[in-house]
């Protein structure tokens, strides 16, 4: 393919020579012009010659060097061109293009220089700063500011949705749905659109050994990079000759192409762990929900959930439903007395007198379910680090391959203890934490183990890289609604989709059965209907999904529940048919290696009704379509369970009408038949 290249040099009046280089897309509709117009470095990006960044600053800040920004003229540039595919070992899809024209931009003061390293996608933009050692840089570098500049839309007229950065919960909170103008500072991805209808997602690809780069407004629609400082005020601490993480723009003409894009992993490495077949994708059941409902606890006592009999009833539960694994909270001694504030306390090694690890892990493999490991740290990063070799290995020792990690604190309260032995509290998305985060698992990948991350850094895409670490929350999950205030809203997973779901995979826990835990005028329960709880499962892409009710709920509603045993958790690939951004979305995903296929779809607070064409279904098959669609009588307040489960025999020229209840939703297996 031709390489598209375009070089302007002006010459200014003031005798200053300002250049500007433009990289393009493949199709030729995205565009990037760098520039070092008065000196300063700047980049734009515009859709078929509608501007959706404007000129945007460049640059960063060193505590020794100082300023690497104003002054600095583009001295040189490279570029190449890379069609290729990439396979994903598990994943929503299962084989990724990867096609884009590159170009390197080297900008220069005197000796100082540094490069930005841009790839123009056909669905958006990435860049990343390249420091280079050079004479004049001592060994270290300490990154004091980052200019990076987002200059969206100076007009008020693009809309947002977010969530606020160094916020005490971390990234759990509801999403605000509001102008642009209004988003002080954000967290990634960051989901905007314009007035135009053009939708973008701001976030950040590969982020290792660098701080998480959030979002401030400063000028109305001028969003800087603000990274999460260390303890100590610095941003990021680097050894001279450095990259940073990806700064990602994706670019998209609807809301779900957004979902259909696949810059994230496409600017990630390649998988560094060689082989992986021992990541396994499944589904599990767990001791978990009843200590979110009360009514069990994970410390001690006649409540006391994980107990070796408990265990094992699960485990007979699991296998005779086709689960593949038993997450077990709370075995542990350090639960006892407040748990969310004494992280130093947690035991790794140590099970509850009532918790055999042994015997559940024998019985477990007997029956052909693998026990899923627990580390809650409560923040108390030492405390785990100190203990994580021998807890690994014992956890190996025993079966486990997979273990949920927990860093349950306030955000700015994880709690490290530095060489000095002086305790410092550190963001849960500083430097110090992303490579905390990492270190687990390149540590459990020696072991044969992935990690499901809660309360994590962001998913930058990094499970391209390292496909151990296999789930993470980072959002409001359904934990909120046993105990938040408020429970997530209606419009939630129609948002999430669009926001969170951008960055990876995610550990929601769908599947609650028993809506009314508190009776359904009750304030804490999922405020959804039966149906949309089913259509999480395809809605929400994780690798591992859990069902989280109580096996008793389940066994009340055999049906419905067939569902959640059909449903896989790997794909071939995934299509997101239909959505607007926090009012509803409809996904379809076909199974791995496999000709079945299964839609999922769900509602915000309004009922509506929803036309899917099925032209993704292999043309000249025919499928069984079995449905599980809101009753024509459902509502997500005070009829949630209104749900019909029917047969349809479809084909790929069908196009299905389905009604979606208030906060309602759609799960649909389409079985094809030879
Ligand atoms: C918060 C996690 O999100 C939740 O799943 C877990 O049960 C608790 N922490 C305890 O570790
Ligand atoms: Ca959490």
């Amino acid at each position: 393919m031709r390489l598209i290249f375009s070089l302007a040099s002006i010459f200014l009046a003031t005798g200053v020579h300002a250049q500007s280089l433009t990289l393009t897309s493949p199709d030729g509709q995205l565009v990037v012009v760098v520039s070092d117009d008065n000196n300063q470095p700047t980049y734009q990006v515009s859709l078929n010659d509608k501007l959706l960044i404007d000129n945007s600053r460049l640059g960063l800040a060193f505590k020794q060097q100082g300023e690497y920004s104003q002054g600095f003229n583009i001295a040189k540039s490279t570029r190449s061109r890379t069609n290729t595919t990439w396979v994903q070992p598990w994943g929503e899809q299962k084989t990724i293009r990867d096609n884009h024209q590159q170009m390197t931009v080297k900008f220069g003061r005197g000796e100082q220089h540094f490069s930005v390293n841009f790839k123009a996608f056909n669905d958006g933009v990435g860049f990343r700063y390249e420091v280079a050692k050079q004479p004049n840089m001592g060994e270290s570098v300490d990154i004091v500011n980052e200019y990076t500049e987002f200059v969206i839309d100076k007009g008020d007229k693009a809309h947002a949705w977010w969530i606020p950065a160094r916020g005490w919960n971390r990234y759990e909170y509801i999403y605000s749905s509001t102008p642009l103008h209004q988003a002080a500072h954000v967290h990634t991805p960051f989901t905007v659109k314009h007035a135009s209808g053009v939708h973008l997602s701001i976030h950040e690809a590969a982020l290792v050994d660098y701080a998480s780069m959030t979002l401030n407004q400063r000028r109305n629609g001028t969003l800087k990079a603000d990274l999460t400082p260390w303890s100590d005020g610095v941003l990021v601490k680097k050894k001279a000759g450095f990259t940073t993480p990806w700064r990602t723009i994706q670019v998209a003409k609807t809301a779900i192409d957004l979902v259909n894009s696949n810059l994230i992993l496409n600017l990630n490495e390649p998988n560094k762990l060689d082989d992986v077949s021992w990541v396994k994708p499944g589904k599990y059941v767990g001791i978990w929900w009843g200590m979110h409902i009360g009514e069990n606890t994970w410390g001690s006592g006649d409540k006391h959930g994980a107990t070796t009999n408990e265990t094992i009833r699960y485990m007979d539960f699991a296998a005779e439903n086709g689960f593949d694994g038993v997450l077990v909270e709370g075995w542990n001694i350090g639960w006892d007395g407040s748990w969310f504030h004494n992280g130093d306390v947690f035991n790794f090694a140590k099970p509850y007198d009532d918790f055999d690890l042994a015997k559940v892990a024998k019985h477990g493999k007997s029956k052909g379910v693998r026990l899923i490991g627990h580390h809650e740290t409560s923040g108390s990063v030492t405390n785990y680090r100190e203990q994580m070799d021998a807890a690994y290995d014992l956890y190996q020792a025993h079966g486990v391959t997979q273990i949920k990690t927990g860093y349950v604190a306030d955000g700015g309260d994880i709690k490290r203890v530095d060489e000095n032995g002086i305790t410092r509290h550190e963001w849960h998305d500083g430097q110090f934490m992303v490579n905390e985060y990492l270190h687990s698992i390149t540590e459990a990948a020696k072991r044969n183990i992935s990690i499901n991350t809660h309360e994590p850094i962001k998913d930058t895409g990094l499970r391209r890289t390292y496909p151990n670490w296999i789930s993470r929350e980072g959002a409001r999950g359904q934990e909120f609604n046993a105990w938040g205030t408020p429970p997530n809203p209606p419009e939630h997973i129609a948002t999430l989709a669009f926001t969170r779901m951008l960055a990876g995979p995610m550990d929601f826990t769908p599947g609650i059965f028993d809506l009314g835990f508190n009776g359904l005028e009750g304030v804490n329960r999922p405020q959804t209907t039966l149906a949309k709880q089913l259509a999480l499962y395809v809605v929400l892409y994780s690798p591992i999904q859990m069902a989280a009710d109580l096996p008793r709920n389940y066994l009340a509603k055999p049906k419905a529940f067939q569902f959640i045993k059909d449903v896989p958790t790997d794909w071939q690939q995934s299509i997101a048919l239909d959505g607007e951004v926090g009012e509803f979305v409809a996904i379809a995903r076909q199974q791995r290696d496999s000709q079945d296929w299964f839609v999922g779809a769900v509602s915000d607070k309004h009922a509506r009704e929803l036309t899917i064409s099925l032209d993704f279904l292999t043309k000249g098959k025919q499928y069984q379509a079995q449905i599980y669609r809101d009753g024509s009588k459902a509502n997500w307040k005070s009829n949630p369970y209104d749900m019909v489960i029917e047969n349809k025999m479809v084909a790929a020229s069908d196009v299905l009408t389905i009604k979606l209840a208030t906060s309602g939703g759609v799960a649909i297996r389409f079985k094809a038949l030879d």
